[in-house]
């Protein structure tokens, strides 16, 4: 752990805690003489567009701006993460699906690098949807995205994997194969609706099938420091889960979409813009905490 004592940043609210948090930054990660083993962090919420996707592509990227090497699973049907990065996946035969399905397929045979220097990406597309169904008949059937990841470990340093919304058997399958979760919350009014059942499947995976599963953390997206609303929750969030909140916290900004529609990671389409700033303080303070290599 760095020594560092932070306060709340807030992306894109300039505020004297904002200033305030600069000067108690946390420290540039030192570069990497040697990569992996990958710790493997799952991000997860069973609610949707509470920032899962947004969160993997940019902290990956920020991570890899870093130096270190991330590989991204798109562990969502929708396909979010991969068309985010411009990877067009709705027309590729091998995707994450293919290797869950066939114990023959090697996950280093679908992997995609993306724009972004050393962050890649294994791709999802609507045909996982069937992977659900098809899982539960198996044997070991929560251990398949475990078996996929084997081959890669000693590639990277993180492997962040982006969940769907759900709580069915992919994402058991992302969270048994996780040393860490991160949970994003928008920070708005039902933003706690939901955790308490999330937190209990957590502990479920740890208990039955994942011992060394640990919360890293929870973080608060889409936060407007303007409105006394977005001020009241994310303060309820903080008393609710203490230190596991991140003390980054991830601004509401348009930059965001318009980042997806360009399909760039925040910190190469904008990359001066609080957004991009927000992320990588968020890898910086994963690295602080020994999250990350
Ligand atoms: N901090 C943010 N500010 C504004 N819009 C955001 C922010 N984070 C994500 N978004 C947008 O909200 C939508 C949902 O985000 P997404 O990351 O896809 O959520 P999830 O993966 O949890 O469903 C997307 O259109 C995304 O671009
Ligand atoms: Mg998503």
């Amino acid at each position: 752990m760095n020594d560092v004592q932070p306060t709340l940043d807030v992306a894109g609210v300039p505020s004297s805690a904002a200033a305030a948090a600069d000067a108690q930054d946390f420290a540039v990660p030192a570069p990497l003489e040697a990569h992996g083993p990958a710790r493997i962090i799952a991000m997860c919420n069973q609610k949707g567009g509470v920032g899962k996707t947004t969160t993997t592509i940019n902290l990956g990227a920020a991570l890899a701006e870093y130096g270190r090497r991330v590989l991204l699973v798109d562990f969502d049907p929708q396909g979010a993460a991969s068309a985010g990065l411009g990877i067009p996946a709705h027309e590729l035969d091998s995707t994450i699906y293919t290797a869950l399905m066939d114990s023959s397929v090697d996950v280093r045979t679908i992997i995609q690098a993306t724009s972004v220097p050393g962050l890649d990406l294994v791709p999802a597309n609507i045909d996982l949807s069937a992977a659900e169904l098809q899982l539960v008949n198996e044997v070991g059937r929560e251990q398949a995205l475990t078996r996929v990841l084997r081959p890669i470990m000693d590639d990277y340093d993180v492997v962040l994997v982006d969940c769907q919304p759900s709580l069915g058997l992919l994402t058991v399958n992302a969270l048994t194969a996780a040393h860490g979760v991160i949970v994003p919350l928008e920070t708005e009014f039902f933003a706690l609706r939901g955790v308490a059942l999330l937190l209990e499947t957590i502990e479920k995976v740890r208990d039955r099938l994942n011992p060394r599963l640990r919360t890293d953390g929870i973080l608060a997206t889409m936060y407007d420091g303007r409105t006394l609303h977005s001020r009241e929750v994310l303060q309820r969030v903080q008393e609710t889960f203490g230190d596991d909140v991140f003390t980054t916290v991830i601004g509401r900004t348009i930059k965001f979409p318009d980042a997806s529609v360009a399909t760039e990671p925040i910190t190469s389409y904008a990359p001066s813009h609080a957004g991009a700033v927000a992320y990588r303080r968020l890898a910086r303070e994963l690295v602080a905490r020994g999250d990350v290599a």
